[in-house]
């Protein structure tokens, strides 16, 4: 087995001006930051500036043409599992965070994901659909997320104050994604030449 540290990204999903996903995903890298056995990087999708999906070739036989979608795979795939933050927009996940999703494939293959999201309802809806998407990419879904309320942990539905126990529900989920993200990396480093692993499904 690879020695080398786990790196797990941050996924800052929400990109529109006074957004509260800023301060949701500070606070849990600062959590995540904590834990000195794994490498945790924020990364936000609004600073990639990726337009409307416009790769001509399905994303699935990795041929990128644009600059921008050649920065973003390489950032996605230089990971080893993701924590997405995601408020609820409309019962469903933000369109820049699906549409920063649909560009790439094979770079999320294999890997595992976590879930903070907020909302009325603690963002449930938006995380429901985000696990859907999750298993067409081939990422394992850990069962722990959290849950912010914007009645409960946030003043004014905009200053964050997160409630005392979403930092241990915030570190349940992470062991859950460092034990997994452990594993599969080892799927990952020794079934390379497996065909089966390699398989990209034609559209
Ligand atoms: C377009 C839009 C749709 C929304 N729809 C929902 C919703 O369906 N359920 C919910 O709980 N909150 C909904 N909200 C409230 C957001 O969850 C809340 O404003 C949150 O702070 C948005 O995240 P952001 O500030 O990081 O953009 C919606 C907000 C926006 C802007």
């Amino acid at each position: 087995m690879n020695n080398q540290m786990l790196k797990i990204a941050i996924i800052l999903g929400s990109t529109r001006p006074g957004r509260n996903g800023e301060a949701v995903g500070k606070w849990i890298h600062e959590v995540a930051k904590r834990r000195n056995d794994i490498d945790f990087e924020l990364v936000d999708v609004k600073d990639f500036n990726l337009p409307l999906l416009d790769e001509p070739i399905p994303p699935s036989m990795g041929q990128y043409s644009k600059e921008h979608t050649k920065a973003w795979s390489e950032k996605i795939d230089s990971f080893d599992a993701y924590v997405f933050v995601t408020p609820e927009y409309n019962h469903g996940i933000p369109g820049a965070l699906k549409n920063a999703i649909d560009f790439l494939y094979k770079e999320w293959n294999n890997k595992v994901a976590g879930f903070v999201s907020y909302g009325s309802a603690g963002g449930v809806r938006a995380v429901e659909q985000l696990r859907l998407v999750m298993a067409e990419l081939k990422v394992a879904t850990v069962r722990a997320q959290v849950s912010l309320s914007l009645f409960a942990d946030f003043e004014n539905f905009s200053n964050f104050k997160p409630a005392p126990f979403q930092e241990k529900s915030a570190n349940n989920m992470l062991d859950e994604v460092a034990v997994w993200s452990g594993a599969l990396k080892i799927l990952r480093t020794d079934n390379r030449q497996n065909p089966q692993y390699n398989t990209a499904r034609m559209r």
